[in-house]
């Protein structure tokens, strides 16, 4: 298994307020699979993906990411498992706009603590893969957005990470551009990726081997529709209580 998280819950603090956002989230992936989660804005879809991408912690729970414990790990060391093993993409892209094609997909390489050459080879590969190898010198403003995306997946892949974690990849581009990129993680999987795409969008959901749905950072498993709705009662009920308490105390 490459993914597992178990009883999640992440729970922002706004001032005085607790924000519950991911409620008892228990999520599992093998190597090898696409899978989409969907919902709604503000729904949690990328507060669950900073948690698994390990650019933040789950308040309470478990992810094993690996076979590691995620939640166990120091900034370091989760910052090296990112390197690693995860690729990242974007919704807006995240390119340097005064760098190159290459010098983009090449960064996280350097980062990894990779020689020059290496880093080259294996950048100038992952732009051949997604079709740039003819524009490898061409800085961001020079390219489409749909070309962007595809350097972007470009640096997602070029270290071959354990996992692609997409949020939204296709939400800033025309759907012609937006079908061409979706092609590309298919076809990135069936060559052997793991990816995790997370998207607002039916259409792009439905293009993945299995799709989950997250309705107020609950996730609904399919087959396990009736124990999510216990679990947004329950929750429903504990806020009722809360706010019932103080009431009382009066
Ligand atoms: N850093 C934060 N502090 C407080 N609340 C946050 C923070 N990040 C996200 N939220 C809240 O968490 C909820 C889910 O946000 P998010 O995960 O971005 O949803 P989505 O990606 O599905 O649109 C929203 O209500 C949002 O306002
Ligand atoms: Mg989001």
């Amino acid at each position: 298994m490459i993914l597992e998280c178990r009883h999640i819950y992440k729970t922002y603090i706004q001032g005085k307020l607790e924000v519950p956002v991911l409620k008892d989230v228990n999520f599992c992936m093998d190597e090898g699979e696409y899978v989409a989660i969907m919902g709604p804005s503000g729904s949690g879809k990328s507060t669950l993906m900073n948690l698994i991408g390990c650019l933040d912690k789950p308040t309470r729970g478990e992810l094993f990411l690996d076979g590691k414990d995620v939640s166990r790990l120091s900034d370091n060391e989760l910052a090296d498992l990112r390197l690693e093993k995860i690729g990242f993409v974007f919704q807006n892209f995240q390119l340097l706009p005064y760098m190159t094609a290459l010098e983009n997909v090449e960064l996280p390489l350097t980062y990894a603590g990779l020689p020059k050459r290496e880093r080259q080879k294996l950048a100038g590969e992952a732009l051949e893969r997604v079709g740039l190898g003819e524009r490898m010198d061409f800085r961001p403003n020079q390219l489409s957005g749909g070309q962007k995306q595809r350097t972007a997946i470009a640096r997602a892949i070029a270290n071959h990470p354990k996992i692609i974690l997409a949020d939204e990849p296709t939400g800033a581009l025309d759907s012609k551009s937006g079908s061409q990129v979706m092609e590309l993680f298919q076809e990135l999987n069936r060559e052997g990726s793991t990816v995790l795409m997370i998207t607002h969008d039916a259409g792009v959901g439905a293009r993945a081997a299995r799709m989950v749905e997250i309705r107020d950072g609950i996730l609904y498993l399919p087959g396990q529709e009736a124990d999510a709705e216990r679990k947004l009662k329950e929750e429903e009920e504990k806020l009722a209580d809360r706010e019932g308490g103080t009431a009382d105390e009066t």
